[in-house]
């Protein structure tokens, strides 16, 4: 689902099917799901950094976006609530030890990828939303989600020393991907109206602009 801004999606994390209410307090209980599950995901980069020996800003970044993510969570749970959704459970694998270039490649594709374009969207709503309380929970959402994408190309840099040629051919060849994968869900998914009136979600003609402006720039 790409109608709802996309967040970091932890290795394991179990799909949920959405529940029963309209469509808006599906949209925001699938956001609330989405960035609950964002939350272990950075505790798990935060604590992965540290066995790396990256720079403590790096694992401080992260622990700080896990606890934005706390907030988020919170202000979409109370979005859901006003149209009558609750958030679906989260449900993740118990994690399992990964080298150098696992957590690089969840973190070229959640992150660089998908959290740049959370934060493209997030941006689209905090503009173009009818609704006001929308409007304001996305500003500062769009704030958070343009660091953490700022946080991904960091910890990309900073692994990028790190790793041998092919790995960083793997980590482009990810990042390429996730982005031919966006690309197609778009196209694929026309948002209802009412999401693009009230939400700000962008129609597929704008977030198809978004798709195409993100890969001008990642190319
Ligand atoms: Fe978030
Ligand atoms: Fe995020």
């Amino acid at each position: 689902m790409t109608c709802s801004n996309d967040g970091r999606r932890p290795e394991g994390l179990q799909e949920v099917r959405p529940g029963e209410s309209c469509e808006l307090g599906m949209m925001f209980a699938h956001a609330a799901w989405l960035e609950a599950a964002s939350v272990p995901a950075f505790q798990r980069l935060a604590d992965e950094l540290r066995e790396h020996g990256a720079p403590e800003r790096l694992i401080q970044a992260a622990r700080r976006s896990a606890a934005d993510e706390v907030r988020h969570t919170s202000t979409m749970k109370k979005l859901a609530r006003r149209h009558g959704a609750t958030m679906p459970d989260v449900d993740i694998a118990p994690f399992q030890p990964r080298d150098l270039e696992g957590m690089c490649l969840e973190n070229a594709t959640e992150g660089c990828v998908r959290e740049a374009y959370g934060a493209l969207v997030a941006g689209w709503q905090a503009r173009t939303a009818n609704d006001e309380e929308v409007r304001q929970a996305m500003t500062s959402i769009a704030r958070d989600e343009l660091r953490h994408a700022e946080l991904a190309w960091a910890v990309d840099a900073w692994a990028a020393k790190r790793l041998p040629p092919e790995a960083r051919e793997h980590l482009r060849e990810a990042r390429r991907e996730t982005l031919r994968g966006l690309r197609s869900d778009v196209e694929r998914h026309a948002p209802p109206p009412l999401l693009v009136r009230d939400a700000g979600v962008p129609s597929r003609v704008d977030a198809l602009r978004l798709v195409n402006g993100m890969t001008e720039l990642l190319a």
